[in-house]
């Protein structure tokens, strides 16, 4: 339809619609002039795991050798090797949903079996207790932490990420914990690594990360795995025989990331923040709709089951009426295994985000009128 000329809003991007900073694309520029074109180990560049190991520690209070980190293209390709090497056939893993569907199909190329716990927008999509013991079975060998959540933007308490961490090393399980959206906080909360709450965790853990949200490096494809050493071992021996190492340049590119300023993550995240506040008042004034504030990234999931009945019988129909009506793309629910629902990617403009919602809520009024 854009092709065609047609003024659509989209809600749909997964990613920043900022720049790359000036420092990290300067010194992946100077890395090509010098040379730096060639094959890196596959784990990674010294320097690139020195400075991400460095980085745990200093943010994140993760004490990970350089050894232990594995270097990947994107953080995509880091989930994978891990579900790879940790999930043998039959294996289960426990997802909380609404969860990025990813985590799903790779836990199932892994030949693993995805069970999935299910969370509330009234309960702000943080998993209950009770449920997640309830989803253990003599099967289970990983739980999936994604906070700062895509889709719902929860970020998990203290607390629920314990209970997760006690779970974890009372029946054995890997932690595959997703903190690509670490830096984008809202509210004064600070992002905690479900792998700094004891030796005993950090031991059961697979931190993810990665360049592409925090720094607004997508299109870079550089992710990073922290794990136990065996571990970090067995993902580098499989990414050697699949992609071999993320792309040279680009790693020199990350080595800038990790040590930029922390001002200018800064200025995203509050541009991110300002966006979220906007979103959210324009949402819920719409009537029956209803959702839980986002606290991290860069998306809102309302709740938009009062407008579907009749010809719209899912939330996919209702997507498909909004782009046809509103000229409005959003993203279904039923996509991260949450029907009802539909994502707001917010990192687009403000005045984007204005004429798009008031389009949302002239064609949903249409639905009640
Ligand atoms: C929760 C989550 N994890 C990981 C990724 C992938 O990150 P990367 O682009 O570094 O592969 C995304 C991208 O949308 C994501 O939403």
């Amino acid at each position: 339809m854009k092709a065609e000329g047609i003024d659509i809003v989209s809600f749909g991007a997964g990613e920043p619609d900022f720049n790359t900073p000036e420092p990290v694309c300067d010194a992946a520029i100077e890395a090509i002039r010098a040379g730096f074109t060639k094959y890196t180990p596959t784990a990674g560049i010294p320097s690139l795991r020195q400075a991400i190991s460095a980085k745990l520690e200093r943010e994140n209070r993760l004490r990970y050798t350089p050894d232990q980190i594995v270097v990947t293209c994107g953080a995509k390709q880091a989930i994978y090797n891990a579900l790879q090497v940790l999930i043998d056939p039959d294996d289960e893993v426990i997802l909380i949903s609404p969860f990025w569907m990813t985590y799903a199909e790779q836990v199932r190329l892994a030949g693993g079996v995805p069970v999935i716990v299910q969370t509330h927008h009234k309960a702000g999509f943080i998993p209950d207790y009770e449920d997640l013991r309830e989803a253990i079975t003599t099967k289970t060998k990983a739980i999936l932490v994604n906070s700062p959540s895509n889709p719902t933007g929860a970020v998990l308490p203290r607390a629920t990420l314990k209970e997760i961490a006690g779970l974890s090393v009372r029946f054995g399980l890997w932690i595959v914990a997703d903190e690509i959206y670490e830096h984008l906080i809202y509210d004064g909360l600070r992002h905690i690594s479900i792998a700094s709450l004891g030796a005993e965790v950090l031991g059961r853990t697979v931190t993810i990360n990665g360049c592409s949200k925090s720094y607004a490096m997508t299109g870079w494809r550089i992710g990073y795995a922290a794990a136990p050493l065996e571990v970090a071992k067995a993902m580098s021996n499989l990414q050697d025989q699949v992609t071999s190492n993320a792309t040279s340049f680009a790693q020199w590119g990350a080595v800038a990331a990790m040590n930029l300023d922390p001002s200018v993550i800064e200025t995203m995240r509050s541009e991110f923040q300002a966006r979220r506040d906007l979103i959210y008042d324009l949402l819920t004034a719409i009537p029956y709709v209803s959702m839980a504030k986002p606290q991290g990234a860069f998306y809102a999931l309302p709740d938009i089951s009062a407008y579907i009945g009749n010809e719209l019988k899912s939330d996919s129909d209702l997507a498909s009426y909004l782009l046809e009506r509103a000229k409005v793309a959003v993203v279904p629910g039923s996509v991260f295994h949450g029907p009802g629902h539909i994502r707001l990617s917010y990192a687009i403009s403000r005045k984007d985000i204005v004429k798009g919602v008031a389009r949302i809520a002239e064609a949903l009024s249409q639905r009640m009128a």
